[in-house]
């Protein structure tokens, strides 16, 4: 059966690529779903989180289990780089504003740009990266274009790139990015 929503999707994504997880980023911390998935799927995982809302990272430390294994930012992605001293087997990004938040604080397209090429370059050889673009919220249309143009032309001999989207879903459904780094030829 194919998948309900894209969410379901990304996680497939990640469970049918990757057996283990050592240390993974969470590029948009939000209500902390994604590093949640993260941390119980992959008992041995630690999560590494930004997001630039207080609200965000207050909400994670009192909901979340498993913060032990999990490190929060109060922080832009694009400075993911000050963050990070060794490469990543997993990096996700979820874009948009925070759920049950506030709408007009949201990714915007030259942060989430920086974030992505960082991203990418701390990625293992083997590492995966998940990107949904949600693109029905006010100012998504520039973030949209330029994650597209970025990814449709990461060089194939060093990245897979696969989007997947619900082509006959009502109201612009979040579009899918699935990429892996690859062995350097
Ligand atoms: C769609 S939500 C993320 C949902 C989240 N992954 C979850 O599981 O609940 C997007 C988040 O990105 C955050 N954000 C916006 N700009 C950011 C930036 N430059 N760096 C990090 N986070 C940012 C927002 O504050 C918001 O919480």
């Amino acid at each position: 059966m194919l998948e309900e929503n894209a969410i379901v999707l990304m996680r497939n994504f990640i469970q049918r690529h990757k057996k283990e997880v050592d240390l993974a980023l969470d590029l948009t911390l939000g209500r902390g779903k994604d590093s949640n998935f993260i941390l119980e799927t992959y008992p041995g995982s630690r999560v590494l989180a930004f997001d630039i809302q207080e609200e965000a990272l207050d909400w994670v430390k009192e909901n979340l289990k498993n913060q032990d294994r999990l490190q929060v930012v109060l922080d832009g992605h694009q400075n993911l780089d000050s963050y990070l001293d060794q490469e990543v087997d997993l990096a996700m990004m979820n874009l948009g504003y925070l759920p049950g938040g506030d709408k007009t604080i949201i990714t915007k397209a030259a942060t989430t740009v920086m974030a992505i090429e960082k991203a990418l370059e701390a990625l293992k050889v083997g590492g995966l990266f998940t990107l949904l673009v949600y693109r029905s919220h006010p100012g998504a249309g520039e973030e949209v274009a330029a994650v597209e143009d970025l990814v449709r032309v990461l060089d194939q001999r060093d990245y897979r790139v696969q989007r997947i989207e619900f082509y006959n879903q009502k109201n612009q459904p979040p579009v899918f990015f699935g990429i892996e780094k690859r062995m350097k030829k």
